[in-house]
């Protein structure tokens, strides 16, 4: 990282195509969305979504879309907010991007006044369950849609 650190940045015409060239490494493809597939989630959700480019320096480092208030079950009964996406750049990843990412998202979330980040992984041991249980989240016995369903305690 860089003496001033990683920021996030808004998703504009000046910055889209680094957002498209982030890419994962070629065995993690599985376990998230490419960048261009969340960015078009992000324009037929607005007010749901929120994307961002990591940066680092002039680096483009890594992508995240948080998702707010999402009606979980469909039915209006639970509204859920968490981590949508996250993808670190191949070259980049092992360097605490993805750590500053999981607590930006926090950041913003507890500013909003919402007690507990959502997260969904791909089980397994190529996936980011590690990374996610290292950071402090549980299992709560959930899954959605076969994935594993993760929750962080914002209070
Ligand atoms: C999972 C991912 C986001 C981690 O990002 P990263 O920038 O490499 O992670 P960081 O460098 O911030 O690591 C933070 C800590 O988690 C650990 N960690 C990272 N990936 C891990 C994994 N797969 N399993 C276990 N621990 C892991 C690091 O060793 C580090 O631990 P430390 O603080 O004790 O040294 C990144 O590998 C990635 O983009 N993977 C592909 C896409 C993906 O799975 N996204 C999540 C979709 S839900």
């Amino acid at each position: 990282m860089t003496t001033t650190g990683p920021r996030l940045e808004e998703v504009t015409p000046g910055n889209l195509d680094a957002a498209l060239g982030i890419r994962v490494r070629p065995g993690q493809e599985h376990a998230v969305a490419p960048v261009v597939k969340s960015l078009a989630e992000a324009y037929v959700h607005p007010g749901v979504a929120w994307p961002r480019l990591i940066v680092d320096g002039d680096r483009p480092v890594g992508f995240l879309m948080a998702f707010l208030d999402i009606d979980w079950h469909e039915d209006g009964s639970v509204l859920r907010s968490g981590l949508w996406r996250l993808n670190i750049a191949a070259g980049e990843q092992g360097r605490g991007y993805g750590r500053f990412a999981v607590e930006s998202v926090a950041g913003e979330l507890r500013r909003r006044g919402t007690k507990e980040l959502y997260v969904t992984w791909h089980p397994g041991p190529d996936g980011p369950e590690g990374f996610y249980l290292g950071l402090g989240f549980r299992t709560n016995g959930e899954t959605s849609g076969g994935q594993t369903v993760g929750v962080l305690d914002l209070t």
